[in-house]
């Protein structure tokens, strides 16, 4: 797709598709009045008639019919002018590119209004564009057709480009196919994504300019002591995999490293799950997907910081040599855990990310994981919990959250809680008691990351889209990606 921007004026410029953002209740916009008086009143008429109001969401489709020089005028409904964000922009513009598709337009003129920040909306608009035009179709006998949108013109009347509207477009370009890539990844079946698939598929995308990439079998995962995993791996007749990647651009001033959970299937264990939670399952590596589709653009976005991503990868499965409730693992960092719930693996294969990400003396660690159903309970399917040791770090993860529309809203790590996961046979258990699930998970992972600045994400709700938004189809939703790129320009 490529974006262009145009100092032109709605009722002159020619174009496929017209899309023209409106606030509720604000219809009688000059903008919209003078297109009106073009169409000799039929417009007033179609928005009388279908009782648009310009609520958030709602769109009105107008054929011009030659009236215009643009073929059709869709009318975006933005909510109340007081309610909108960044992500206001972006779900519009996705909303736009569907309805381009629905009437086969290849471009796009999107009105620019004066008002907010013109670099931020530009960023946000081509973003939404983009993001929507993801299918996942592999699968089916009849493909959907799709359409590919090839233009985006930005304008107004008085519109001038600049360079940080260059960048902000830029990014949103650089980012998609990062955002893919982890959607891809989820959105396989489990059986397809297995520990070996994702060490594969980190290698095949994860290439360029100081990236490399190491696949850990399971002889080098034993030599390394990494416990956790092979605990967790125990189950299953797949081979684990420990997935390195290494950006390392020639001068970096800063190191951060990145931990994601790979469980490529999610059945519990022996603790086995019920039918219906395991429909989902396949999403339980969606950690791990976010940090490979994130690295896999860092040779284009070049950041100046040394970037290492830890990926534990294995499914969770029942059978005789799978481990049992009551069982302990002793950690490379001398820490034991009783495991007494073997479907609370996610932190358990983490703990071996975090404790050998935190010898490699990063200035942060930042983990993704969908770990918790608890998580989901307290924030719902839209925004993930963030935890961490250093506010400074959460805070500016938030930031970059709030501009990539990834929300992500802080949870307390309550030391007082530490009782909960006390063992009476080992340093700790790896459940807490009935509430507060979040936060005890949570604090079983601070146990592996010392005194380095970390922040947790619990990605378990916003990781897997149960049903169909403007920028995502159902499914994996490539979470993660966008907010860890955004941290990652401006670390
Ligand atoms: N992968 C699940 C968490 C999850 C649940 C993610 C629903 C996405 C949607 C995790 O491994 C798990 O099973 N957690 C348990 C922990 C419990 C046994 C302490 C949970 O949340 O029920
Ligand atoms: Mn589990
Ligand atoms: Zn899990």
């Amino acid at each position: 797709m490529e974006v262009n921007f145009k100092d032109a004026s709605p009722e002159k410029i020619k174009t496929d598709l017209l899309a023209l953002p409106v606030n509720e209740k604000e219809l009688a916009h000059p903008v919209v009045r003078q297109l009106d008086r073009l169409l000799k009143g039929k417009l007033a008429e179609r928005i009388k008639k279908g009782n648009f109001t310009g609520a958030e969401g709602s769109t009105l489709l107008y054929g011009t019919a030659g009236m215009l020089p643009a073929a059709h005028l869709l009318l975006l409904g933005m909510g109340k002018g007081n309610e909108q964000d960044i992500d206001s922009w972006r779900k519009a513009a996705a909303q736009a590119k569907r309805e381009a598709a629905g009437v086969g337009a290849e471009e796009i003129a999107f009105f620019v209004p004066p008002q907010g920040e013109p670099e931020v909306m530009a960023g946000a608009i081509t973003e939404g564009a983009l993001l929507a035009s993801y299918q996942f179709n592999k699968y089916r006998s009849e493909k959907k057709p799709s359409r590919e949108l090839r233009f985006l013109t930005l304008f107004r009347p008085g519109f001038r480009r600049s360079a940080a509207m260059d960048r902000s477009v830029r990014l949103a370009l650089s980012l998609t196919p990062g955002v893919f890539l982890a959607r891809d990844l989820v959105n396989e079946p489990p059986s397809v994504t297995t520990a070996r698939y994702l060490g594969e598929q980190a290698r095949s995308s994860c290439r360029g300019r100081g990236l490399s990439v190491e696949v850990w079998g399971k002889k080098k995962i034993q030599a390394m002591n990494l416990t956790g995993l092979l605990a967790v791996n125990r189950g299953s007749v797949e081979e684990p995999r420990f997935i390195l990647i290494r950006y390392q651009p020639a001068r970096a001033k800063k190191k951060v490293a990145l931990v994601g959970k790979g469980i490529t299937f999610d059945s519990g264990g022996l603790s086995l799950k019920t039918a219906k939670s395991m429909e989902t399952m396949k999403l339980d590596m969606a950690g791990g997907a976010a940090i490979i589709g994130a690295m896999s653009r860092l040779p284009e976005l070049c950041p100046e910081i040394e970037v290492t991503g830890y990926i534990p990868t294995t499914d969770n499965l029942p059978s005789g040599s799978a481990q049992k409730p009551g069982d302990i693992i002793r950690y490379l960092n001398g820490k034991t855990i009783e495991v007494l719930n073997t479907d609370a693996e996610g932190r358990l294969i983490l703990a071996d990310g975090l404790a050998l990400a935190a010898k490699g003396k990063p200035d942060c660690i930042i983990d993704l994981a969908t770990l918790t159903g608890a998580c989901m309970v307290a924030l719902g399917t839209e925004v993930a919990g963030i935890f961490g040791n250093h506010q400074p770090l959460m805070d500016h993860l938030i930031r970059c959250g709030r501009e990539a529309g990834e929300k992500l809203w802080q949870l307390p790590l309550v030391k007082s809680y530490r009782e909960e996961i006390k063992s009476s046979v080992a340093d700790m258990k790896n459940i807490g008691g009935s509430y507060g699930g979040a936060i005890t998970a949570a604090l079983i992972l601070q146990e592996f990351v010392g005194d380095i600045p970390w922040a947790h994400l619990d990605i378990a709700g916003p990781a897997f889209g149960e049903k169909e938004m403007p920028t995502c189809p159902k499914g994996g939703t490539g979470f993660g990606v966008r907010t860890l790129l955004r941290f990652l320009s401006s670390y």
